[in-house]
């Protein structure tokens, strides 16, 4: 089979890592893919929403199925693209139709959708500049801290939570004000929910589902999670509150309707659902969904990952999910995650990355990097994801923080407390 992923993070080439692996993969291709992917599959100068020159490469190169791994494409609608045009009917897409991706693309229709279905979440509003009165009146009947979020995709930056009454109705006018330009058209006020936060993945064909390893993510710069919210500075697997009984809360509260949902709401979905969800006081309550697979979770949940990536892809194309089944890896999974000095503000990049080859005991996954004159250098804030494998997070932990001193880039920095509150 020929597959063509879309992506350039670390995320993707967690994803082409495990997809090269696949006996029934005959070619990868990465489009953008960064100087990570171009070692385990053939990178193309094409952007991941550029829908006009996938088409072409598609064609071209008789690619069967696209494993889409970003959520912009999807919410751009790239999976109903690809069922319009006659010549591409045959190719798989693994990412939902446009109507699916709006579980992500819109905070209000999700919002909606869990209402409707009955999933357990924060009590919310929505307003837009119509109703910025009744928002202002609103936050004056709530207690802090007061969560607003902006509707539409905003790269992570959408969501404010502030203590004061004053600034959140600062903020909330801010935001109906074009903040976020489009995507703050709308904002959701709600609930704030306190708890410990964990992140469940599963791949559906849209009838059946299967559940994937866990993972929790660390969001903030600093240590201690202070600081500003990053793209997420490591993550670990399994994670130890999400106990077999929590997770048949997740699937019966949680994951069961919504997929149910979704079909009762007539909406294609065949990709990858991520559950954003809190633990508050033992039941699990939904943040947010992705239709998409997180990061850096990605980079430990795939090394969790026994079963052939492909042929799970597969079943996904073909609605025979069902007959599938997922192998788990008993170990623990962690990765940290190596940025550049000054992200998640301004940063540099271009510096040359050293000491790659001395990781014996981990998997490198790259995240912000390219090649220039056949050499490694940076190219994000966010560098490279250090995976490892370890019959304990302590042990993977080890290796990982241990491999991360050995690798040197200008200004490198990274969060030595990953896994350190569970
Ligand atoms: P989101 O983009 O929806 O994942 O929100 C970003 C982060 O804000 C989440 O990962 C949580 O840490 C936090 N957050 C969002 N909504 C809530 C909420 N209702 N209560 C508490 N924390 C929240
Ligand atoms: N790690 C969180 C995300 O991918 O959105």
């Amino acid at each position: 089979m020929k597959i063509l992923l879309l992506g350039s993070g670390g995320r993707e080439h967690a994803l082409a890592w495990k997809i090269a692996q696949s006996p029934r993969t005959e070619k990868l291709y990465i489009a953008p893919g960064n100087a990570g992917t171009a070692e385990v599959g053939e990178n193309v100068a094409m952007k991941a929403d550029d829908f006009e020159a996938i088409r072409a490469f598609v064609l071209d190169r008789g690619v069967d199925m696209v494993v889409v791994g970003p959520e912009d494409p999807l919410v751009k609608g790239i999976s109903d693209y690809f069922s319009a045009v006659p010549e591409l009917v045959g190719v798989a897409v693994i990412g939902p139709s446009k109507a699916g991706a709006m579980l992500e693309g819109s905070k209000d229709f999700a919002k909606g959708f869990m209402h409707r279905h009955e999933i357990p979440t924060a009590a919310y509003l929505t307003f837009d500049s119509a109703t910025l009165q009744e928002g202002l009146d609103f936050l004056e009947t709530q207690q802090p801290p007061y969560v607003l979020k902006a509707d539409g995709l905003c790269a992570g930056k959408g969501v404010l939570i502030l203590n004061s009454l004053e600034e959140a109705k600062k903020e909330l006018r801010k935001m109906l004000g074009g903040r976020f330009g489009a995507a703050s058209r709308k904002v959701v006020i709600e609930e704030f929910m306190d708890g410990i936060e964990c992140s469940v993945f599963v791949l559906t064909d849209g009838k059946s589902y299967k559940i994937l390893p866990e993972a929790k993510d660390y969001k903030r710069i600093g240590e201690g999670d202070k600081g500003l919210n990053t793209g997420g500075m490591g993550s670990v697997s399994p994670v130890p509150f999400a106990t077999e009984k929590w997770m048949h809360k997740v699937e019966d509260r949680i994951i069961r309707p919504t997929i149910d949902g979704l079909q009762r709401e007539g909406i294609e979905y065949k990709g990858f659902i991520f559950f954003g969800l809190i633990n508050v006081n033992g039941n699990p309550k939904v943040i947010e969904y992705n239709v998409r697979m997180g990061d850096p979770e990605t980079e430990s949940v795939m090394l969790r990952l026994k079963s052939d990536l492909v042929d799970l892809f597969e079943g996904v194309a073909n609605g025979t999910l069902e007959e599938k089944t997922i192998e788990v890896d008993p170990r623990s999974a962690v990765s940290v995650m190596l940025v550049s000095g000054g992200y998640p503000e301004a940063y540099k990049k271009g510096y040359l990355i050293a000491g790659l080859d001395e990781v014996k005991e981990s998997i490198v996954f790259h995240a912000g990097t390219a090649l220039k004159d056949g050499q490694v250098v940076t190219n994000g804030g966010r560098v490279l994801a250090i995976s490892s494998y370890g019959k304990d997070k302590e042990e993977a932990l080890r290796k990982s923080f241990e491999a991360a001193k050995k690798v040197y880039f200008q200004d490198k920095y990274f969060r030595t407390d990953i896994g350190a509150d569970l």
